[in-house]
């Protein structure tokens, strides 16, 4: 395959074992990754947890958005060697996810991951995953129905909705990530490629960590009955 063809992504369908449960015990933010990539089927559905179609007949989306404006668009950016499917790897890009036909649309030629980690304060996770998820917003979805409460509640809302989303996935499906606020958006809006009316909210590289945190229910039980004594000791 090369870079330029739109990549039509395999179906959502039920992949993971994981209940709900354990993936909200076992994620956290993963910062360091392993080289090993990420493959297509997972990497589809990461996609379609973050904002794909789960309404036939409205078109709604699995993120909850306010007034259904959603306001935010996904890219991922391919590292060399990123993403693996049957025939081989998918070209180091910047692909623009498209939740209605659920296929990426090549948006830039090339690995930009190290640029992109250079316009985050050098956070070196960054270039060390295989790939990043960048999630923009568009601001004037959601104002000119809600005015400054949404460019200051309700945009900010909906990304947290979509960045569960994709920590909750990775996690059932194996991989890590971090949600990263901190970063120059005009450079980071620069070094991806999007429109003027876009600015970038969050970056979320994902990989294989290269420790997976252990802990179990168990572990929970005995920090709250503990720090249930503490509160009967002292009433
Ligand atoms: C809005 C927001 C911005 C964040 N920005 C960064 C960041 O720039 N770099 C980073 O390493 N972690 C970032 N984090 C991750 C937090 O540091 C992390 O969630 C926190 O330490 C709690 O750890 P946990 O996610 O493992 O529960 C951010 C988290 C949120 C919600």
């Amino acid at each position: 395959m090369s870079f330029g063809e739109r990549i039509f992504l395999p179906y959502p369908r039920k992949i993971t074992v994981m209940s709900v449960e354990e993936a909200i015990l076992l994620r956290r933010s993963y910062r360091s990754f392993r080289s090993d990539p990420v493959n297509i089927e997972h990497l589809a559905l990461i996609l379609w947890s973050a904002y794909g179609i789960s309404d036939p007949v409205n078109l709604f989306r699995v993120s909850p958005s306010a007034g259904a404006t959603y306001p935010l668009e996904v890219y991922v950016a391919i590292g060399e060697r990123g993403v693996v499917d049957s025939t081989g790897f998918i070209p180091a890009g910047v692909y623009r996810y498209e939740p209605y036909t659920h296929t990426l649309n090549p948006i830039k030629y090339g690995d930009i991951r190290r640029e992109l980690a250079r316009a985050a304060l050098d956070q070196i996770y960054i270039e060390e995953a295989p790939i990043d998820i960048v999630v923009t917003a568009i601001y004037r979805r959601t104002t000119r129905y809600y005015g400054k409460r949404g460019e200051i509640r309700y945009v900010p809302m909906d990304v947290g909705h979509m960045g569960q989303n994709i920590y909750l996935m990775a996690t059932a499906l194996g991989y890590g990530t971090v949600a990263i606020g901190a970063f120059n958006d005009d450079e980071v809006a620069k070094v991806l490629g999007c429109s003027k009316e876009e600015t970038p909210i969050y970056i979320m590289p994902i990989g294989v960590p290269r420790e997976y945190r252990k802990i179990d229910f168990s572990d929970i039980k005995i920090v709250i009955e503990n720090n249930r004594k503490k509160l009967l000791r002292s009433i």
